[in-house]
This record gives C-alpha cells, structure tokens and sequence, in this order.
C-alpha cells in the first residue's frame, strides 16, 4: 500500500510502479535515511512533538533495521518506491504506531536532501582519500627519480630537457586543487535542510539547529524552498569528479604513449596489463585506456545532472530523483580509476636510460644556446634567429647542436666562445633552471618538500572528519 493510498482509489500499474521508483539507487543511502530519521525523531520528543518512549521505538528499530541490511538479511520489497518508504513501512510494521509518528514534521523532499547531503560528504570524503593515495604514489616516483631527465614536450614536439620527478610531480599538484574542489563540495553540502519539510517549512515547534547538529552538519540552510530543490551540492561533487577525471586521463595518455615501443620510457607492469587472444607478443595498457575511457562517463554523469537541472521551478520536482545516479556512477567510476592508476603508478618501471637518449636529439639545447648570445649582449630577438640558422644547419647536416664545432658557431655570431660546450650539456641545462618552480634538482627538491607538506596538510583535513558518519565509508 502506498504511502498516499488515503487520496487514490485506483491501484498503480506494476511498471509505472518501477519506472517511478529510486530504491534501486538509493537503497545505499540507508545508513543516513536511518541516520536522519533517529535525529529527527529525537527532536521530535526533545520538542514534546511525540512521546520519549515513541522515540525510542522508532530509534531501536531503524537501528534494528539497519543491521539487518547490513548484514544482508533484509529483504527489500520492490513495491517500495524509495528508501525512505521502504524504511519507514518497515518500521512501521515492526514497531506499530510508532513509526507512523515517525513522519511528523517532516516530508520526503527534506529527507531525501537531508541523505544526499550526507551521502556527498561521505563520497567527497572517499575521493579526497584515494586522491591522496595517488599522490603519495607519484611523490614517490619523483623521489625516486630526482636525477632522471627526459626531453620535456610542447606540442608533442621535444622543448627542453626536464627531471623526470618534476614532471610527476605536475601530476600530483593537479591532484592537489582536485583536493581543494572536492573540500569545497564537501563544504557545499555540509548544510542541514531537514525541517524544510515540503517545501514551505512547518507549524510544528521543531528545532532544526538540534538535529543539524546531532547529524554533524556544520549549519542548516536559510531558505525551505531552495533547501528541498537545491543540488548545487551535487553539481560541485561531479564539477569536482569531472576535473579530476580529466586529470587522470592526462596522466593515462601519457603511460600509453611512454610505454610505447617508439617512446619506451616506461613498462607497466603485467597485473596492469594484458595480453592479446591474436598477437602473442602484445602487452597492452588496457587499464590506462580504460581510466582514459571513463573520463568521458564522468562528463557525461556532470553534463546530465546539469541538463536535468536547467529548466525545473521551485521547489522539489521528481526530475530531481535523477541527480543521485549521476552523482553515483560518477564517485563510484572515480573511485575506481583513483584505485587502478594508484597501482599503475606504482608499479611501472621507467627506463630512465631511453628517457635519458631521448634528450639527445632534437635540439633542446637550442633555448639556451640562444640564453648563452644574450647574456653576452645580444638581444634575444637576434640570438633566436642565430641559433635558429644553425639547427637548420644541423637539420641539413644531419647532427645535433653539440656536434657544430666553435667555428660553424663562431660563423653565425663571434660572440660564441669555449664556454658555450657547458650550455651544450643536458646536465648542466638541467642544473640551471633554479628558478622556484622550475626543474633544477635544488628547486625540484623544494618542490618535492612542499608536495609532501601539502599531502600532509590535505590528509588532515580531511582525516579531522570523523562525525557521527564517519563509520559508514566501509558500506559504500
Ligand atoms: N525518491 C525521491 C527522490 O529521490 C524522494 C523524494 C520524493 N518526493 C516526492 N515528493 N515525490 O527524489
């Protein structure tokens, strides 16, 4: 029987009943569907509005409830159209009247914003931690390879030579602002809008501060009618998710690319690989593909929430009953990649000596060739075009800059001495770029100091959020 039957006369069609439903999708959210209905009912009695003893019913069965589907015993009834019906009919049959006061005061469209919000936290929480993992993998790579150099690309093309470490660590300040925008989500739905009710508030003398509190929000909303209809909170998650995404799918590109035979920089190893049914000498980066692959779910996920959004007036509309798959698929994928390209990163071996005979062609040295003329005098505009003549000498001759004697280089500009051979030198280039965020060792190795320091103070942050919910991770 629904919850509505004392209104309709007729029954409802067994499909309309299941292409109306959510409780395939938020059935997850049962721990903060219990959660905020033994808040409110606590409130409830704290305000005289039902009997302690009614609420300490309705408090031991939901909890009862809850175990029971924790531990798998619970049988859903698919007549049930969301989780908050589903609970709360259970409840009701288990514990009587009871639980049919449960309701006071309150209406779906608060309850289901109120999980929601709740459910966000938990997941920008868990991609915040994932997050760091894959950071700490990548500051681990750059640790390790503080004096590797590879030729550093721009337009594909080789640029100037760069500390592999450096390179990682591109990655792992990438990872740091997904940091900062899952945080701001998190912010974003850290606001209580339970006693909204439908949507205009409520004549009970309920305390909304209270059981804002006793659910660890950090305040409650302002306004009934934007509580019940706002999902900002689910746009920023996904914004965040969709980045960070994008993020990855960088990072998966590169992998693919370097574990190429024409590149081999890098070997992925096998438990991140695999095979083909054809070729017996394949070994592909499936899973790096893969990674690459979702991005475009999790667009996807943001650009349907967004559309399912853009055009609904005030307040609650069932529309809105699709935010949370969106919202789902797109954490649940994330987690995941953040989970693979952990493992991919840490495991890779990279072969720093094709990384290192990479950097030998392709003139790298030119930018500070053209560097070594300005500083005796020459205005860069002029030392540009001077070196520019003689790579395109190189290029007809066959050979790379260092291979010019001083008098093919003293032809162009009789500024060019000896000491030009030290500007020639991958090394020494290497070595010379020590401007703060550069790829010098001395500043990669600050850099390193403060990614770490970053780390440290991301996984505080996040770590000092172990309210009433905390637990609830581990039924994701
Ligand atoms: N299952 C619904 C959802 O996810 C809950 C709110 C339903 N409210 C209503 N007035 N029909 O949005």
């Amino acid at each position: 029987m629904a919850l509505w039957s004392g209104r309709f006369e007729g029954g409802q069609d067994s499909f309309l009943q299941q292409f109306g439903a959510s409780l395939p999708v938020d059935r997850r959210m049962y721990v903060q569907d219990v959660e905020g209905s033994i808040a409110h009912a606590r409130m409830l009695a704290a305000q005289g509005i039902i009997s302690s003893s009614d609420a300490e019913a309705i408090c031991a069965g939901l909890s009862s409830i809850r175990h029971d589907i924790a531990c798998g015993t619970f049988m859903f009834d698919e007549a049930d159209e969301d989780i908050h019906m589903a609970l709360e009919a259970e409840l009701t049959r288990r514990i009587g009247d009871a639980g049919a006061r449960l309701h006071t005061a309150r209406s779906r469209n608060d309850q289901v914003a109120t999980d929601t919000r709740l459910f966000a936290k938990t997941l920008a929480r868990n991609l915040m931690e994932a997050a760091g993992s894959l950071r700490e993998a990548l500051i681990d790579q750059a640790q390790q390879h503080m004096h590797t150099i590879m030729p550093g690309y721009t337009h594909m093309q080789h640029a100037q030579p760069v500390l592999l470490s450096h390179h990682f660590l591109a990655y792992s300040w990438m990872l740091a602002r997904d940091h900062t925008r899952l945080m701001a989500a998190f912010c974003a739905a850290d606001c209580c809008p339970l006693g909204s009710a439908a949507l205009a508030g409520t004549s009970w003398p309920i305390d909304r501060e209270a059981t804002a509190h006793s659910l660890g929000f950090a305040a409650c909303t302002e306004n009934s009618l934007d509580a019940v209809s706002d999902r900002d909170f689910l746009l920023d998650l996904l914004h965040a998710c969709t980045v960070m995404a994008v993020h990855l799918s960088r990072l998966c590109e590169e992998l693919i690319l370097w574990s190429t035979s024409e590149f081999g920089f890098v070997t992925l190893s096998d438990a991140y690989s695999t095979g083909s049914s054809i070729m017996p000498q394949k070994k592909n980066p499936d899973f790096a593909e893969l990674i690459r692959g979702k991005t475009g779910r999790v667009v996807g996920d943001m650009v349907s929430l967004l559309v399912t959004l853009k055009g609904l007036p005030l307040a609650y509309n069932k529309d809105m009953q699709e935010d949370k798959s969106c919202a789902f698929d797109a954490a649940d994928t994330l987690l995941d990649c953040l989970r693979c390209a952990t493992g991919m990163v840490s495991t890779m071996t990279v072969h720093a000596d094709a990384m290192r005979a990479a950097v030998e062609t392709g003139y790298l040295a030119a930018t500070d060739v053209a560097d070594y003329l300005a500083k005796k005098g020459m205005p860069f505009r002029q030392a540009h075009e001077v070196v520019g003549r003689l790579v395109l000498l190189c290029d007809k001759r066959g050979c790379e800059l260092k291979d010019l004697t001083l008098e093919d280089l003293r032809a162009q500009s009789d500024l060019f001495e000896a000491d030009v051979v030290s500007c020639l030198s991958i090394e020494s280039i290497v070595d010379a770029r020590v401007s703060q965020g550069g790829t010098a060792p001395a500043a990669v190795t600050e850099q390193l100091e403060c990614a770490k320091q970053a780390l440290v103070r991301d996984r505080e942050a996040y770590a000092d959020d172990q309210g009433p919910l905390g637990a609830i991770t581990d039924l994701l």
